[in-house]
């Protein structure tokens, strides 16, 4: 399959056999002037970053793709990419797993299979003098066929191998990804977070549960309440009280 023609209107595909981290192939690309829509895809990543510093483990055989993009929204709106790209990483396993588990979604930006990462997003920009955004970088993991058995500090993890998914081509993964994708970013340019945050909630992990998050110096437990409209998480505590919180990570 040529992949360039099933790429959805508006992006362009900058393919790699081996690369550092696509995310800092594509901060390079963007730095130079790559156009919204610029797609780095890479087979193997020799230092694959994860969110928190962590690295993220890049064997050839998953899916490893950053999309630079250039919204013209205020950096805190663009954050709200990272549910684009959840929705569209579900969809994309969704329909690879047929009668297999469902993907739930664990915010921040993570997709989970039966309770274990098969997915992740991790994101980076670059503000504008203006105060907005010159541009931000989409950056998506998705086990296919291999995972990590420990991860430091981090969430137990699976496949879609390992879940018993279809075996599907990367090219096609990612083709069905960057449709799912491009879909999802049109309806928050032209809805706004609304209608995805439902669509997020719906598949939440543990949505009315006990959870812990974890923030810079402070560890919260309480019952995740679910999202406030910008997309921070709302957790409800002990004393009958609410927290926002706009950054952090969750455990459950
Ligand atoms: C996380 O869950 O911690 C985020 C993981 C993001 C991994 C992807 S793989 C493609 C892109 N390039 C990177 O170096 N990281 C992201």
């Amino acid at each position: 399959m040529d992949i360039s023609e099933r790429l959805p209107a508006g992006f362009r595909l900058e393919a790699r056999d081996v690369v550092d981290s696509t995310n800092s192939e594509a901060a390079r690309l963007a730095r130079e002037g790559a156009a919204d829509g610029t797609v780095v895809w890479a087979r193997r990543q020799t230092a694959g970053r994860g969110r928190q510093g962590r690295q993220w483990q890049s064997p050839e055989g998953n899916l490893y793709c950053s999309l630079i993009l250039r919204p013209n929204v205020p950096p805190a709106r663009a954050a709200q990419l990272s549910f684009v790209a959840a929705l569209a990483l579900g969809e994309t396993l969704r329909a690879a797993l047929a009668d297999g588990p469902a993907p739930r979604y664990k915010w921040p930006n993570d997709v989970l299979l039966e309770g274990r990462k098969v997915a992740g997003i991790l994101l980076e920009s670059s503000g504008s003098p203006a105060g907005g955004i010159d541009w931000i970088i989409v950056g998506c993991g998705l086990n296919l066929a291999h995972f990590p058995e420990n991860i430091e500090g981090g969430y137990p993890a699976t496949s879609l191998a390992a879940m018993g998914g279809k075996d599907i081509s990367l090219q096609e993964m990612l083709a069905r990804f960057l449709g799912a994708f491009a879909v999802w970013r049109a309806r928050w340019q032209d809805e706004g977070l609304t209608v995805l945050r439902e669509a997020w909630l719906s598949n939440a992990a543990r949505l009315g549960e006990e959870i812990s998050v974890r923030l810079p110096g402070e560890e919260l437990r309480g019952r995740f309440d679910g999202l406030d409209e910008s997309g921070a998480l709302l957790l409800g505590l002990a004393d009958g009280s609410h927290r926002t919180i706009a950054a952090g990570d969750v455990y459950f």
